[in-house]
């Protein structure tokens, strides 16, 4: 979903080593699409020359506020309207100390106070200029004021010493940047949401699993953390990252994933089990490795694994859940019977045999089934894309709108 399509971004770069990073910055919003406009401070211009900033945003990179860039003494004015996020990466301890007080001695900051658009900064520093109360104030002061802060990470810093300073990753940025960007519709929600296909292990070398690769899942994980949920990511998926935002649970097997979620349940308002869970393990797991030489053929014999869903959908109260159903049969049949059989509030199905839909794939192709029995089928699209209309869906769910309003009554 490019939600930083056409959308224009102000992109501050401050003067700090990790300027030069801003130059991909601004090529990564403008490949999403932003039409973004620079401007440096004067101690920018140290590290990095604005031509290069010119060239990648396709428009004159701005600094000065008179003089011969300045002819207009309105230009702040005309920079900030219209503008839809103000971002602000390296943000040094300097222009954080000139934004939490009101400062406007350049084109940078008399613009950060005249936009109305939301503003994140991305602070990079050496570590104990970071730690210092007087900066650490400072960035309370504009969380406080609704900047989002994306903080920064830890590691080697240019001035060679390690610790929390270095700016933080350009897909963290442009994360943020797209949260800011999105309707926080799903704020004060918590969202427990599981991916990937379990494994079960056989011995200390071998496991029993299956096709899921885990994107669909940590799609809707991305998903709801940009539209402000909480989230907690209960996730089995192998050589994947776990998107920015969330709090991240790795599992393994069936039991480890069973017993994680039914110990979140209680604190979650949805639950979506985009997870290909084993429905049986192995009865036995050996110790050492099985060796071929020691059998002429080998019977495996499997046993049960606990029905998370299942289990989720008899004991629910408040909370409401999505299964999916990955089929290669009659989708909708099976999933309706699954929706019912599990007490399951939205079912997402899918054939697998599609092309383009499903395990590994980045797109998906799935029908959303209520218990009302309306169903809504979706083209052909991104996870990301699927993910946002399973959300939009799981809001237009009566029991989702009778909680929010009963919520709105009591505040
Ligand atoms: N599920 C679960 N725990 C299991 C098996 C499945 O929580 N042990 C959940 C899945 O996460 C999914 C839904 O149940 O949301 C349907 O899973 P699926 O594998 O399609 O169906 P099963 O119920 O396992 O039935 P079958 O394998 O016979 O199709």
């Amino acid at each position: 979903m490019k939600v930083l399509q056409g959308k224009k971004i102000i992109l501050g770069v401050c003067g700090g080593i990790a300027a030069y990073k801003a130059a991909d910055l601004c090529r990564l919003l403008v490949k999403e699409g932003a039409e973004v406009q620079v401007l440096m401070t004067r101690a920018a211009r140290e590290f990095i020359a604005p031509l290069t900033f010119s060239v990648l945003s396709g428009r004159p990179c701005l600094s000065e506020m008179f003089g011969e860039e300045g002819v207009n003494p309105l230009l702040h004015i005309e920079v900030a309207q219209g503008a839809d996020l103000l971002l602000i990466a390296p943000a040094t301890a300097n222009i954080i100390a000139k934004l939490a007080w009101g400062l406007a001695d350049d084109l940078l900051t008399t613009t950060a106070l005249a936009v109305t658009c939301p503003a994140i900064l991305a602070p990079a520093m050496n570590v104990n200029m970071y730690n210092n109360p007087a900066v650490q104030e400072n960035l309370d002061i504009l969380k406080r004021r609704g900047w989002g802060i994306v903080e920064p990470e830890e590691g080697e810093l240019a001035c060679g010493v390690k610790g929390k300073g270095r700016l933080a990753s350009l897909e963290k940025i442009v994360a943020y940047a797209r949260k800011a960007l999105f309707p926080q519709d799903l704020a004060g929600k918590v969202f427990l949401i599981t991916a990937g296909g379990t494994r079960e292990p056989l011995d200390p070398v071998r496991f029993i699993s299956n096709r899921s690769s885990g994107k669909m899942g940590h799609a809707l994980a991305q998903a709801a953390w940009e539209r402000g949920a909480r989230v907690l990511l209960v996730s089995a998926a192998q050589g994947i990252e776990p998107p920015w935002g969330v709090e991240y649970y790795p599992v393994e097997t069936a039991a480890d994933m069973a017993e994680k979620v039914l110990s979140l349940f209680p604190e979650a308002d949805v639950v979506i089990k985009a997870a290909a869970v084993a429905d049986f393990r192995p009865a036995e797991v050996a110790g050492e490795k099985i060796k071929k030489g020691d059998y002429k053929s080998f019977v495996l014999t499997l046993e049960p694994t606990v029905d998370i869903l299942a289990e989720l959908g008899k004991s629910k109260r408040h909370q409401i859940l999505v299964g999916f159903a990955a089929e290669t049969r009659e989708p909708l049949n099976e999933g309706a019977l699954k929706m019912k059989a599990k007490n399951v509030d939205l079912m997402v199905v899918n054939d697998v045999t599609l092309e383009g839909a499903g395990f590994g794939s980045d797109t998906n192709i799935v029908t959303l089934l209520r218990p009302d029995g309306r169903k809504e089928e979706l083209p052909r699209l991104p996870k990301l894309e699927v993910a946002h209309r399973i959300l939009n869906a799981v809001k237009e769910l009566p029991r989702f709108k009778e909680k929010a309003e009963i919520l709105t009554q009591k505040e």
